[in-house]
């Protein structure tokens, strides 16, 4: 150690330590510089390739490590009963957990106050592999048919030509959708800006399965209660008074609510339906544009969350974490729910380009028991996890590799006898449980709801504000005059040309070829 090397001194990347990190080797003190600058080649080069492409959706997120506590129980009877997941076994057993939360729509540093769904993601590294629970805060979604949403996607991101969020896109889409009125009417809420991660409930809006011993399923939905620090949401002005100060509130109240001891908990209560199309209700249970009546599906908890200690690295943890709805342990399955189908394949899809081929090997990814396979190499491929012998990478083999493990539980297997089709499903039901969620609103909701709606529609197109205005009156005659009412209102105030005087072209070329006709 030549140069003074000690603990606390700076190296790099080659552990050779660095003496000098103000200047680059010139000819003079006045340049050139030379191409042998090692120190300096290595630096600037890894600073160029410091960012890896944010989340094609949910980019702005906040995470954190804390642990799941199993109640041993779903209601009153015993977990086992329904499921075989050990990690729902053994009331007060622990299981480590780490959780994002994210907005939908925006740029990884865009504001906290949007309104959009918040994404509740969770990773528990359980004692048989990873369990990923990829939710939102709100319990069901805008479509039914994962074809739809790389374009209602489209539709609720910026403008591909001006760069600008806008409004009229997003009802363009909306209005043509009508499976999206249940959704949007929480949206448009105060519910649709919760006032922080920690005072939002969380859902797995899609439906899965559990499995017990026996191989015998149930339906299941998912849903996170934050009963110690409440629910709280934003009327949008409160919303724009934050942002204002703060785009990043609610990162900030996570981390420093962490920092002071003031541990945020949910508590994880399950809804189960017999697996089957139940015809007595008046909706598909697989649609997840619907809410399980409580009535008749009473929340059951099974367990709670605790979030008590904050990323060490926000970059290594938060953004290079991988969520994936295919995430799933021995004793949980999938159902039929389409969506949920689509999602499992876009998710671990995205994070091989966005993280890499070997996004799990990424410690936060990383199951935290053993991990034996025979996939090798790849790009920025870190160890083998390999069984005793190195020199076979394949499977079957007499030489000491590695060998399948032995069905402990029976399998579900599930039987199918129908025509391969491209159909939407029959029970669509697409304004009963929106006019029943907004008569649910107390009235200052309601009011909210109407402003928010008259404020974001009345840049859109007169037929866009005709057809949403339409959908609304179908969920709930009062819900559609209102919206009527503010419209006529807001379009009397703007004067007919500063309607379309907002920037969308799409809007404006709509309306020349109205003109024309
Ligand atoms: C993130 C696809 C519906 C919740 C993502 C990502 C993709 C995606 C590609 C980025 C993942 C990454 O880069 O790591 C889809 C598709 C959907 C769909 C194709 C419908 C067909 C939903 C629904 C929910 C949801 C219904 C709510 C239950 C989330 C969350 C994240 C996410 C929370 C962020 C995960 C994180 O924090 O890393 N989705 N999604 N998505 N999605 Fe979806």
């Amino acid at each position: 150690m030549g140069t003074g090397e000690a603990e606390g001194t700076l190296t790099n990347r080659q552990g050779h330590p660095v003496t000098d990190n103000q200047n680059i080797r010139t000819v003079g003190n006045r340049g050139p510089s030379t191409l042998e600058n090692y120190d300096f080649i290595e630096k600037i080069s890894h600073f160029d390739r410091e960012r890896i492409p944010e989340r094609v959706v949910h980019a702005r997120g906040a995470g954190a490590h804390g642990y799941f506590e199993t109640y041993g129980k779903v209601g009153d009877e015993d977990v086992s009963k329904y499921t075989r997941a050990k990690v729902f076994h053994g009331a007060g057993k622990q299981t480590p957990v780490f959780v994002r939360f994210s907005t939908v729509a925006g740029a990884k540093e865009s504001p906290e106050t949007a309104r959009d769904p918040r994404g509740f993601a969770v990773k528990f590294y359980t004692e048989d592999g990873n369990w990923d629970l990829v939710g939102n805060n709100l319990k069901i979604f805008f479509i039914r048919d994962p074809l739809k949403f790389p374009d209602m996607i489209h539709a609720f991101k910026p403008d591909p030509v001006t760069n600008i969020q806008n409004p009229e896109r997003m009802f363009d889409f909306v209005s043509q959708s009508p499976e999206a009125i249940h959704m949007i009417t929480f949206l448009f809420s105060p519910w649709g800006i919760p006032a922080n991660y920690r005072q939002m409930q969380g859902s797995g809006v899609n439906t899965y399965k559990w499995v017990n011993q026996e191989g015998e399923a149930i339906l299941v939905k998912y849903h996170w209660e934050p009963i110690k620090q409440g629910i709280k949401n934003l009327t949008q002005k409160e919303a724009n008074e934050i942002q204002g100060m703060n785009t990043s509130h609610a990162t900030q109240d996570l981390y420093e609510a962490i920092e002071k001891g003031d541990y945020p908990e949910w508590e994880l209560c399950i809804q189960m339906m017999s697996d089957d199309e139940h015809p007595e209700l008046d909706f598909d249970p697989l649609d997840d544009t619907k809410l399980w009546p409580t009535d008749q599906f009473p929340f059951l908890p099974v367990g709670k969350m605790v979030l008590n200690k904050n990323p060490e690295n926000f970059f290594a943890e938060v953004e290079q974490a991988a969520f994936g709805t295919g995430v799933l342990v021995d004793g949980l399955d999938f159902s039929d729910d389409k969506m949920l189908q689509g999602r499992t394949f876009s998710y671990s899809d995205t994070q091989r380009y966005r993280v890499g081929a070997n996004y799990l090997q990424v410690p936060i990814n990383k199951p935290k028991k053993r991990v034996a396979t025979n996939q090798r190499d790849g790009q920025n491929a870190h160890y083998v996890d390999s069984g005793q012998n190195p020199h076979v990478n394949y499977e079957p083999s007499i030489l000491g590799g590695l060998k399948e493990s032995e069905q402990v539980g029976k399998v579900h297997e599930p039987a199918y006898n129908g025509k391969l089709v491209r159909e939407a499903i029959e029970r669509k039901n697409e304004y009963g449980q929106a006019g029943d969620t907004y008569r649910s609103f107390e009235d200052w909701e309601r009011d909210e709801l109407i402003s928010n709606l008259v404020d974001a529609l009345k840049v859109s197109h007169p037929e866009i504000q005709k057809q949403m205005i339409e959908h609304f009156t179908k969920a709930d005659e009062e819900y559609g005059r209102r919206v009527a009412e503010g419209l006529e209102k807001a379009n009397k105030e703007m004067g007919n040309e500063s309607k379309h005087n907002t920037g969308s072209a799409a809007s404006d070329e709509a309306a020349e070829n109205a003109k024309e006709k």
